[in-house]
C-alpha cells in the first residue's frame, strides 16, 4: 500500500473533522454502544434551518457546501439558472474531485480506518477495506484507463459488475480522471446492457468473470460479450476475477486485444495518480432509470451539486458521526447504491457495506448477522425485504445482537404500517430511529425524510422536507397549488436543489418534457401525495406508468417492448398491481397475430413470453402473470386504455368509471372473467 502526502498534490486541502468531532457522547445507552448526541437536536433547529435553506439558500448552501467538501477551487457562485429554463447549475465556478472528496482526505487523515466492509455471498468471508487501501487500488485502475486504454476526461465507462469492491474501486476511478460512469445493474441481460452502452457511447467495460447470488453462479462476462456484438464503440474490457479462472483459459472466454483480466492491468501500476480538478457542474455520472415512456433514459447528475446532496444526507438524516458502520442493502447498480453505499459514506469519511448475498441466504439471518458482526450503526432497507423477512418469523433477528444499530432506513415504495413496527419492534427493538426516506434517481439524495430523533414519526409518511425542498402540491389537471393542509395532488417543487439531476444524457429535451414542463416552473416527480393535517407528507404511488416492483423501477412501455418482440405477439399492454410482498407486480395482457388463436397454445406460449421478458430485461422484470386474451380495451384512435385493465386487475371491475372513450366495451366482461379465473 502506498500513500500519497499532501505534497504531491498541493491543490487539494486536508480537510478539518467533517462530522462535529465535538459530538458529546453520552452514556445513556444500557447496552454500552456511544449514543452520540443528535447534529440537530430540536424540531425548533431543523424548522430555522430549512427556513434559512429555502428563504436564503445561497448562504445556506454555500456553508453547508465549504463544511462538508473540499475543493480544490473555491467556489464563488452558488445558485444560477432557473427550473423554467432548465439550466440549474450549483458552485459552478468551483473544482473538486469526488473521488479525491470520498478517498484522498480521509487516507491522508488516516489510511488504517476502515472503508468498506465487503460481505461475500458466501456466509463467514466479511473483508475490510481500509481508506490508504482503496486509494491505492482506484489510483491503479485510474491508471490502467488513462494510461494504457487512452480515456480522457468526459468519456464514458460503463460498469457491469456484482457487489464486489470492485465496483465502488471502479466508481471512484472513473470520478478521479473525469470519466462519467454508467453503472449497469447486474441483473440486466445482454439486451439491457447493450442499449445502455450504446447509448453512453462507452469506450471502455469493466465486468467480472461472473457474479455470486444465493450460491447461483451469474456468468457476467458471457452477457456482457453477448451484448458487446452490438456495441462497436468499445474498446477495452477489463474483467476482474470474482471467482479463480481456469488454468488453461479456455478459447474464446477472452477476446485479444479487447480483453484483459484485473489482476494482470493493476499491477503494472503505481499506486497514485493524481486527482482531476473538475467543474462543480462536470458530469460524475449517468444513471439509467425508466420512465413512462421509450427507452430508459440517463439521468445525469453533476459532481459539487450531487456530492453535497449526498453527504449532507447521510449525516443528517442518519445522523451519521464519526467511527459509525453504514450498511446499506441496495445495489450498486441503482442510485441508493451510488449515494448511500457509495458517495455519501464515503464522502464523511465512515465505514459502509457491500452486501452481495440476498437477505434469505443463506439463512433469513443474513441482514442480522452481519449487522451483529459488523456492528453496524445504521441499516438501510426496502420495505420489500421486510416483508418477505416477516413472514419467515421473527426468531431470526432476535437472535442476533443488534444493539449497535441506531438509525433504520426505510426507501423505494410507501412503508405499510406492518413492516414499520416490525422493523421498529424487532430489529430496532424500540431503540432505534426510523427514517421513511423518499427520493428518486433524479433527485439525487433524500429529499422528504424525518431526522432521527428530531421528527415525530407517523408509520407510512415521509413526513417532512429536508434542507432546500420546497414542496408544492399541485391538481394535476389545472397544475394549480393546492394550498394549506389534507390535500391531496401531485408532488411538484418549486425551486433547484443541488442534488438534483441537470439532464438525460444527450437528450435535454426529454427532460425538459418529463421533469419541468408538465407543470411550468415546478421539477415534477410522477408521484401522487398527500399533505396531511399536521403537514406530513404521505407518498401515493406513481401517477405515470411507471412500476415498482422491489423497488426496481420499470416501464410498461419496456416491458410491452419485451413482449412484442416474441413472433407470436400482435400486441400487448402491461399494468401495475399491488403486490403483498413485492409492493407491486406486474400483469400483462397479450394478444396474438391472427392465425395463432388455436385451441389451446397457451401454457406454453405463457413460459415463452415471460422467457422473452427475462432475456431481453432481466428476471426481475418478469410478469407475475401473463394473459392471453382476444383484445384489449382500445380508444377510437387505436390507443391500449391501461385504466380500464388497471382496474379490473385491482379488482374494481365495479367502478371501470366512463367507458365511452373504450371504442370495443364488449369485451370488458370477457377480460373481467379471464383476471377472475387466473386468481
Ligand atoms: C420512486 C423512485 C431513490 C429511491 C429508490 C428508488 C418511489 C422511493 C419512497 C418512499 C414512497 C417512494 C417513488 C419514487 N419511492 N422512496 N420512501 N415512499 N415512495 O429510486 O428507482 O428512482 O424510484 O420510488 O414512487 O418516484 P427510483
Amino acid at each position: 500500500m502506498v500513500l500519497t502526502s499532501s505534497k504531491e498534490d498541493p491543490s487539494f486541502p486536508v480537510p478539518s473533522r467533517l462530522l462535529g468531532a465535538d459530538a458529546e457522547v453520552k452514556d445513556d445507552n444500557p447496552k454500552g454502544y456511544p449514543r452520540p448526541t443528535p447534529h440537530i437536536t430540536s424540531t425548533d433547529e431543523y424548522l430555522t434551518l430549512w427556513k434559512e435553506s429555502i428563504t436564503q439558500p445561497d448562504v445556506f448552501w454555500s456553508r453547508m457546501a465549504k463544511d462538508l467538501l473540499s475543493w480544490s477551487k473555491p467556489f464563488t457562485q452558488t445558485l444560477a439558472g432557473t427550473l423554467d429554463e432548465g439550466n440549474v447549475r450549483w458552485f459552478a465556478d468551483g473544482e473538486l474531485n469526488a473521488c479525491y472528496n470520498c478517498v484522498d482526505r480521509h487516507a491522508l487523515e488516516d489510511p488504517s480506518r476502515v472503508a468498506l466492509i465487503y460481505e461475500p455471498d458466501e456466509p463467514n468471508a466479511t473483508q475490510r477495506i481500509t481508506y490508504g487501501e482503496l486509494l491505492a487500488d482506484v489510483c491503479r485502475l485510474a491508471n490502467v484507463l488513462t494510461i494504457d486504454y487512452g480515456l480522457r476526461r468526459g468519456d464514458t465507462v460503463a460498469i457491469y459488475l456484482p457487489m464486489i469492491p470492485a465496483a465502488v474501486i471502479a466508481m471512484l476511478a472513473c470520478a478521479r480522471i473525469g470519466c462519467p460512469h454508467t453503472v449497469i445493474f447486474a441483473g440486466f441481460s445482454a439486451g439491457s446492457v447493450a442499449d445502455r452502452i450504446h447509448d453512453a457511447r462507452s469506450r471502455v467495460l469493466i465486468t467480472s468473470n461472473e457474479g455470486r447470488r444465493a450460491g447461483k453462479v451469474i456468468p457476467l462476462k458471457a452477457i456482457a460479450d453477448t451484448a458487446l456484438e452490438s456495441c462497436p464503440t468499445v474498446e477495452h474490457v477489463l474483467v476482474y476475477e470474482r471467482s479463480p479462472v481456469p488454468d488453461p483459459l479456455p478459447a474464446g472466454v477472452m477476446t485479444a486485444g479487447r480483453d484483459e483480466f484485473w489482476s494482470t492491468a493493476l499491477p503494472r501500476h503505481r499506486p497514485y495518480c493524481p486527482p482531476v480538478p473538475m467543474s462543480a457542474e462536470d458530469p460524475l455520472f449517468l444513471l439509467y432509470t425508466s420512465g413512462s415512456t421509450g427507452l430508459p433514459k440517463g439521468v445525469l447528475h453533476t459532481t459539487g451539486g450531487y456530492l453535497l446532496g449526498a453527504a449532507s444526507t447521510v449525516k443528517y438524516v442518519f445522523d451519521v458521526h464519526p467511527g459509525d458502520r453504514f450498511g446499506c442493502t441496495a445495489d450498486v447498480g441503482w442510485i441508493t447504491g451510488h449515494t448511500y453505499i457509495v458517495y455519501g459514506p464515503l464522502s464523511l469519511g465512515i465505514a459502509t457495506t457491500l452486501l452481495e448475498s440476498v437477505p434469505t441466504y443463506p439463512t433469513p439471518a443474513r441482514y442480522w448477522q452481519l449487522v451483529e458482526e459488523a456492528k453496524l450503526t445504521h441499516f438501510y432497507t426496502a420495505p420489500t425485504a421486510i416483508r418477505s423477512l416477516i413472514r419467515l418469523g421473527e426468531h431470526w433477528p432476535f437472535n442476533s445482537d443488534l444493539s449497535s444499530l441506531r438509525v433504520l432506513g426505510s426507501v423505494g415504495e410507501p412503508i405499510n404500517p406492518e413492516a414499520w413496527y416490525w422493523y421498529n419492534d424487532k430489529v430496532g427493538r424500540e431503540q432505534c430511529a426510523i427514517v421513511d426516506t423518499y427520493w428518486q434517481t433524479e433527485t439525487g439524495s433524500i429529499i422528504i425524510s424525518p431526522l432521527p430523533g428530531v421528527t415525530h414519526t407517523k408509520p407510512g409518511s415521509a413526513t417532512l422536507p429536508l434542507w432546500g425542498i420546497d414542496v408544492a402540491v399541485l391538481d394535476p389537471q389545472t397544475g394549480a397549488e393546492l394550498q394549506g393542509r389534507d390535500v391531496t395532488g401531485v408532488l411538484a417543487i418549486r425551486q433547484p436543489w443541488p442534488s438534483m439531476a441537470r439532464s438525460v444524457w444527450k437528450d435535454h429535451a426529454r427532460y425538459l418534457s418529463t421533469y419541468l414542463k408538465p407543470y411550468p416552473s415546478y421539477y415534477f416527480t410522477g408521484d401522487g401525495v398527500s399533505r396531511d393535517r399536521d403537514g406530513y407528507y404521505w407518498i401515493r404511488g406513481r401517477v405515470d406508468d411507471v412500476i415498482n416492483v422491489s423497488g426496481h423501477r420499470l416501464s410498461t412501455s419496456e416491458i410491452e417492448a419485451a413482449l412484442n418482440q416474441h413472433d407470436h405477439v400482435a400486441e400487448s399492454a402491461a399494468v401495475g398491481t399491488s403486490d403483498p410482498v413485492t409492493g407491486q407486480c406486474i400483469f400483462a395482457f397479450v394478444t396474438l397475430k391472427d392465425d395463432d388463436v388455436t385451441e389451446q397454445p397457451m401454457a406454453i406460449e405463457v413460459k415463452d413470453l415471460a422467457l422473452k421478458v427475462r432475456t431481453m430485461i432481466g428476471p426481475f422484470a418478469t410478469p407475475k402473470c401473463i394473459l392471453i386474451v382476444q383484445e384489449l380495451p382500445k380508444t377510437r384512435s387505436g390507443k391500449i386504455v391501461r385504466r380500464v385493465l388497471r382496474k379490473i386487475v385491482d379488482g374494481e371491475a365495479d367502478s371501470l368509471g366512463d367507458l365511452s372513450t373504450v371504442a370495443n366495451p364488449e369485451i370488458v366482461p370477457e377480460l373481467i372473467k379471464v383476471v377472475g379465473v387466473s386468481d
